[in-house]
């Protein structure tokens, strides 16, 4: 059972949603209010599981409630409704720590999908959260480096530079590189890389208890700059035959035998996805200067907080960064409460004709500025100590070792 919160000032609206959710056998509305003072007390007394509130309100505005509920109830999570328009409050409300946010008017459909997803994702981050103390000791920076691309909305660039990423670091340092596809279901690293190889991460389902070091490698293809890839299920519906279990099976295996292991995901917190996080040395959160995409990179961000991830293993990249936007840098940042690690330039001739070739732009063309850019995210992955370990790290031959 979802406990829910209604606060708003307008009797009529509070009883029309109250309405529309009562026929939902997952939500129960436990109490409302009609101003942001009245539900911040309700909310202390009730401590819901979600609280839903308008923005426009006398006494205490749905923005300030957000702000009190995010600092000391942040038990209850707050989904926003607003009137279209309204943008300044929901940029406001990103900043407030809102978690969803439902545009006015609003379909019964939106309303229950955006209160289940609020829930969900609540529900998993407290299966998650309260973690050991070892848990938050700093994880090896020596080999085995997983670094994880992630974002909050689809279309930002993940995969562009996911493959990018990989094979500059294969170019720059010399490292032992390895591109995981986790977009299970429509995973396109294959396609970006222009590979002509058969086998996927379909093949260590199949091969079970029985999945040998051997059979890995040739599970394996190899991309630009010896960068050995495992490519997402050639089909959509194969996705579902992968775990969670699977995931990290394959993951530490590639551990074992890469410096580097660059993980493309699919756009949304699924099991896998949080598998990921866990063994991340790195996380890249990238955006666009679309509000959606800020939007959701904040709650990409709060996630990866409430999962006590090390501030500084996340990494914010902007993609596009020179596209027209209300949207700089220094916006993000006081949006997002994350500096910019780096910034991507739109540049549709040199990415074109990259994609179009199925070849890295880093090689295309090196002295791009992009791919100066993606050189400059190389160096922020490097861990310091790889300097002192590389004699080491040649010296050493893993499973793939080439
Ligand atoms: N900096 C850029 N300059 C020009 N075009 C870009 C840039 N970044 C991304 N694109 C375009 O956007 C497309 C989508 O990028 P990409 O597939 O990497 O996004 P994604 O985040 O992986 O998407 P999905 O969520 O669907 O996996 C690219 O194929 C490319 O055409
Ligand atoms: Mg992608």
């Amino acid at each position: 059972m979802i406990r829910l919160l209604i606060v708003d000032d307008i009797a009529s609206t509070r009883e029309n949603l109250q309405k529309l959710l009562s026929f939902e056998e997952d939500v129960e509305v436990v109490g409302t209010a009609g101003d942001g003072k009245e539900g911040f007390d309700e909310a202390q007394r009730l401590n819901p599981d979600i609280v839903l509130t308008d923005v426009n309100m006398p006494v205490m505005d749905g923005i300030q409630l957000t702000e009190r509920l995010t600092a000391e109830l942040p038990s209850s999570p707050v989904i926003i409704m607003s009137v279209q328009g309204e943008r300044d409050y929901l940029r406001r409300a990103m900043q407030a720590g809102a978690r969803e946010y439902l545009i006015k008017p609003f379909s019964h459909d939106e309303l229950i999908a955006a209160i289940r997803k609020v829930h969900q994702l609540e529900q998993k981050k407290s299966a998650l959260s309260p973690k050991t103390p070892e848990a938050e000791t700093p994880r090896p920076a020596a080999a085995g480096n997983v670094i994880a691309l992630f974002s909050g909305k689809g279309g930002v660039g993940k995969t562009l530079l996911a493959t990018n990423l990989a094979v500059a670091l294969a170019n720059e340092t010399n490292a032992r590189v390895a591109l995981l596809d986790l977009d299970l279901q429509f995973g396109d690293v294959g396609v970006m890389l222009a590979l002509n190889h058969s086998r996927s991460v379909t093949d260590v389902v199949e091969a079970g208890e029985g999945l040998e070091a051997e059979m890995f490698n040739d599970i394996l293809g190899t991309g630009p700059g010896n960068v050995r890839v495992m490519l997402a299920p050639i089909s959509p519906e194969l996705a579902d035959l992968i775990t969670a279990d699977h995931v990290r099976v394959v993951l530490a295996e590639l551990r074992k035998s890469f410096d580097y292991v660059v993980v493309d995901t699919a756009t949304h917190l699924s099991e896998f996805n949080l598998e990921v996080i866990e063994m991340a040395q790195r996380i890249l959160v990238i955006t666009t200067l679309t509000i959606p995409a800020i939007k959701n990179a904040k709650l990409g961000l709060k996630v990866l907080e409430s999962l006590n991830v090390d501030p500084n293993a996340v990494l914010l990249i902007v993609n596009q960064s020179d596209g027209h936007s209300d949207f700089n840098r220094e916006s993000i940042e006081q949006n997002l409460r994350q500096p910019v690690a780096a910034q991507l330039p739109y540049d549709a001739k040199v990415v074109g004709e990259s994609v179009t070739r199925g070849s890295p732009f880093v090689t295309l063309h090196p002295d791009a500025q992009i791919s100066r850019a993606v050189r400059d995210i190389v160096s922020l992955v490097i861990p310091e100590q790889v300097g002192a370990g590389a004699g080491d790290k040649k010296k050493r031959r893993g499973l793939f070792g080439r």
